[in-house]
């Protein structure tokens, strides 16, 4: 509580209301930027200032865990001048957040990571093991990350297992699954905030949001603020979750 009065936040929900988990699709970066006359990677960099914000606004309110979609395993299909500022600003981002790691928040890199320059994949090892210790909030950064790719590797770390004698097909529940893919010991997603107005998934968390409640808006993601949240987290509390039960 003293945290609370002392930045002076009020979390707009009761603490037991409060997801656990919430997934940000930030979407919206290339409208927000042409609408400017600028380009694209404008948007990309007034994105990642709205990350830094909105990520430390949840560790400040109390969520345990958020995932942000960097890079999707698709997002190879932009441009070349586009993926190569999109790393130019992965590698100020991730030595920008560096002064967070002594407010408690815990760096997780979720994605296949050997896809990125190597300079990058270091950094992003360097700030896992920086924050390792932190327990205020888990922040899962999902870079080439890919819902398929994700449980396609989960299949084959399981495969081996088999392969080497020492798992049972038989043995194989969908605890096996989620143990081996890149979110393993992380709870499954509660609330997933896709601002842009476009209302699907894009391969995000495909496997954790499987009974996730879901918050769409029209607002693009450099626009987007802790007042949004404020009402996605509003609209998520008066939401009934039955997970297949009955009331
Ligand atoms: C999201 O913004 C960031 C990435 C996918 C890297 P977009 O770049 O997709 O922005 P829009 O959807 O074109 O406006
Ligand atoms: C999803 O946005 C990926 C990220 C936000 C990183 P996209 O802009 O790539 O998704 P689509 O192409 O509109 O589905
Ligand atoms: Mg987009």
């Amino acid at each position: 509580m003293a945290l609370f009065e002392k930045k002076e936040i009020k979390p707009p929900i009761p603490p037991e209301q409060m997801p656990k988990h919430v997934g940000f699709i930030m979407d919206g970066n290339g409208r927000w930027a042409k609408k400017r006359g600028m380009p694209r990677t404008f948007g990309h960099k007034a994105g990642g200032e709205v990350y830094k914000k909105i990520m430390q606004y949840c560790r400040d309110i109390g969520i345990q865990y958020a995932s942000f979609y960097v890079f999707s395993t698709e997002n190879w299909a932009r441009s070349q001048a586009e993926i190569e500022g999109i790393f130019r600003l992965m590698r100020e981002g991730l030595i920008d957040v560096q002064p967070h790691v002594k407010e408690g928040v815990r760096w997780i890199l979720v994605g296949d990571r050997t896809k990125f320059p190597q300079d990058i994949q270091d950094s992003m090892t360097k700030l896992e093991e920086d924050s390792k210790d932190n327990t205020r909030l888990t922040s899962l950064m999902c870079c080439n990350y890919g819902g398929r790719a994700e449980i396609t590797h989960s299949v084959r770390e399981i495969a081996e297992l088999v392969k080497q004698g020492k798992l049972d097909p038989a043995d194989i529940t969908e605890d096996t699954v989620n143990e081996h893919l890149y979110t393993a010991g992380v709870p499954d997603v509660d609330l997933i905030i896709r601002p842009s107005g476009e209302l699907r998934l894009s391969n995000f968390l495909i496997w954790q949001s499987a009974y996730a409640e879901y918050y769409f808006t029209d607002i693009l993601w450099p626009d987007f603020t802790s007042n949004d949240l404020d009402d996605a987290l509003r609209a998520y509390a008066k939401r009934g979750r039955r997970f297949g039960g009955a009331e």
